[in-house]
């Protein structure tokens, strides 16, 4: 009770998603996915540098990519405590910013070292993701049509009065037929469910429950950014085919285990920042000016479940002589 405040590692990664929004922002509609994603990498890992941190990559660009930075491994921070581990996208939603489309972010996460889960190279995972008045009654074992009923119970509505997010995807349309036939509401997204399961939990959104597969690291993100914020998610590995369910279980992963919260983040010290890069219903996009940009962003940390939004203005003549990232 009489304990001081401690720090919020939050804020200075707010700083990370920043330089990534800033970097990425001028990719926007110009077509070039790779590069974009460089810009970004390169911006984060320069500025993940300065945290004061003892950080191991648990979710980064990927083995599958063979990235050559912020790789699943690589350590990351100016090596002084906590040791935490490190989920970063740098763009969620490559596709949307290369062609000016909404609900591109930057995103970071930090938990305690070990408390993360590692996905492998498994890439997706089959989610449901509600925010906090409807914690404790999603099981992603019974039908959509149960857990469309359980949360709408618990949001004292009707299940037509929900609004679910889905990719949008060829694989979801038995899951689309499923909520139709229900009688709930559609929010398809072309990218990014970051966002998605993170609108579930931000009381303006309008939306009640994220619901599909997607990719398995952006899984572990959102499930910091919900055991911060009080929703929940459930999530199981997803295999393509017979030969990646072989291959992961020869590698020990189980396919039909429920992920649960805890599985996917076993700590409420967790901190997780994004910044908006396109505009999207949660943030702002960056925003350029005659010699500098603005930019919108999210911070949350779980032991408080403090959330704050940080709009901030950068202004190129101060930051080009203090960091070599070309803005
Ligand atoms: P990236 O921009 O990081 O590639 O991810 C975009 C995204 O839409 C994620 O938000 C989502 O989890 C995943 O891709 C879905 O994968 P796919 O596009 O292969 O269906």
């Amino acid at each position: 009770m009489d304990r001081e405040p401690s720090r919020n590692l939050a804020l200075e990664l707010v700083r990370v998603t920043e330089a990534a929004a800033l970097a990425a922002g001028r990719f926007m509609g110009r077509g070039d996915k790779i590069a974009a994603d460089r810009a970004a990498v390169e911006a984060m890992r320069l500025v993940l540098k300065s945290v004061s941190m003892d950080g191991v990559i648990v979710i980064g660009e990927g083995e599958k990519d063979e990235a050559p930075m912020l790789f699943n491994g690589e350590r990351v921070g100016n090596g002084s405590p906590p040791q935490v581990d490190v989920a970063v996208d740098p763009i969620d939603g490559t596709r949307p910013l290369a062609f000016g489309r909404a609900n591109a972010i930057a995103t970071v996460a930090l938990a305690p070292r070990g408390t993360m889960f590692n996905p492998g190279p498994f890439v997706y995972m089959n989610k449901i993701a509600v925010g906090p008045e409807a914690k404790g009654v999603i099981n992603i074992e019974t039908s959509v049509t149960e857990n469309l009923k359980a949360i709408a119970a618990a949001k004292k509505k009707s299940v037509r009065d929900l609004t679910t997010v889905v990719l949008d995807r060829p694989r979801h349309e038995a899951l689309i037929a499923e909520i139709r036939e229900a009688g709930a509401r559609i929010r398809l997204i072309p990218d990014g469910d970051v966002a998605g399961a993170l609108m579930t939990a931000w009381p303006d959104s309008g939306i009640d429950v994220l619901l599909g597969i997607g990719g398995t690291p952006e899984g572990v993100l959102a499930a910091c950014a919900l055991r911060a914020m009080g929703g929940e998610i459930q999530g199981k590995l997803y295999a393509r085919n017979e030969d990646e369910l072989r291959r992961g279980e020869a590698m020990g992963y189980d396919f039909n285990k429920v992920l649960t919260m805890d599985d996917l983040v076993a700590s409420d010290d967790v901190f997780f920042a994004a910044t908006g890069i396109t505009d999207g219903e949660l943030l702002r996009g960056v925003k350029y000016f005659g010699g500098g940009a603005h930019t919108d962003s999210l911070v949350v940390r779980g032991l408080t479940g403090t959330v704050r939004r940080i709009l901030a203005t950068h202004r190129w003549e101060k930051l080009r002589k203090l960091s070599p990232i070309e803005y």
